[in-house]
């Protein structure tokens, strides 16, 4: 029986099209607030011995955790055989370390939530920095597919005239990714975090790139406060409209206006919908999906 996929709220088109190119059944989920903020949730598609599927980006994920734990729970008290989420944007992996006494490890306290309710979860470019996979943490079986290669396809045609720029260290995966795929240049910059927004960042052997367009390139743009220290050093050394490109595009507290008001051009996937999503993850994820559904 073709296996089922829901959206969870805010992740329609991409359910959509992932539907579609997997083959699924776009199934129906009605869901809405009681007056006193509780959740409603009803399946309106039938599930009974079948492979279901929670589609939710968890972007704001206080926001979305509760009623997607929610749903996983009731699709499996129907009777679906098996139940996988679908995280175009996994939230909760950056607090990877207990780097100050007392401090709450949120990405395994996030992740065994997340195990216990589901049997597999697919996801695309995790913020894998102290940890080397998700299996450190995640006790179900974990798919994730990185959007390199889309980021690459997107600057086909732009590549004669640009160089990449990882704006720290963390960046280097995807920006050395990025540069192989797209057969540019790369380089990469070295970050000092002072608070949530408040950056610096050491810039240095840039007078090589001169004449070229900068691309900013990073796993994810959130208060965009990196992103946006390094437009103005650029913009201010001369060089031309700098692009920032990012799998997941948060853009949390008016980073599209700062960055814009910057002098950046601001590109991301859809993994995260928003107006700057100009490159299309489903047929990864598709990709992703397809071994799971038997699981
Ligand atoms: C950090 O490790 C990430 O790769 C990003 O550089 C970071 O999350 C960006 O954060 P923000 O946009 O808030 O400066």
């Amino acid at each position: 029986m073709m296996a089922v996929i829901f959206a969870m709220p805010g992740n329609e088109a991409i359910t959509s099209s992932l539907a579609r190119i997997s083959l699924s059944e776009a199934g129906s989920l009605e869901t809405r607030s009681f007056p006193d903020g509780e959740t409603y949730l009803r399946f309106q598609s039938p599930v009974q011995g079948r492979s279901t599927m929670l589609v939710c980006s968890l972007h704001e994920p206080n926001l979305r955790i509760l009623p997607l734990l929610f749903a996983a729970d009731a699709l499996k008290d129907l009777g679906a055989t098996s139940v996988g989420l679908v995280a175009p944007y996994l939230a909760y992996m950056r607090q990877d370390n207990r780097f100050r006494d007392g401090e709450a490890i949120t990405s395994v306290a996030f992740a065994k939530l997340i195990s216990r309710a589901f049997d597999w979860i697919a996801t695309i470019d995790p913020h894998l920095h102290r940890y080397r996979s998700m299996s450190e943490i995640y006790s179900i079986p974990t798919v994730m597919g990185h959007a390199g290669r889309l980021l690459a396809d997107y600057l086909l045609g732009k590549k004669d005239g640009v160089f990449l720029i990882g704006p720290d260290e963390e960046s280097e995966q995807w920006v050395s990714a990025v540069a192989a795929s797209a057969g540019v240049p790369h380089l990469t910059m070295k970050k000092t975090r002072h608070g949530d927004r408040d950056v610096s960042i050491d810039f240095s052997n840039l007078e090589t790139f001169r004449g070229l367009r900068p691309v900013l390139v990073d796993d994810m743009i959130s208060t965009g406060h990196t992103m946006e220290v390094a437009v103005r050093h650029l913009v201010g050394l001369g060089f031309a409209e700098p692009v920032c490109l990012a799998v997941h595009g948060i853009l949390a507290e008016n980073a599209m206006s700062r960055l814009k008001a910057a002098g950046a051009e601001v590109v991301s996937t859809n993994s995260i919908p928003n107006p700057s999503s100009a490159i299309d993850v489903a047929p990864l994820l598709a990709e992703l999906v397809s071994p799971c559904i038997h699981i």
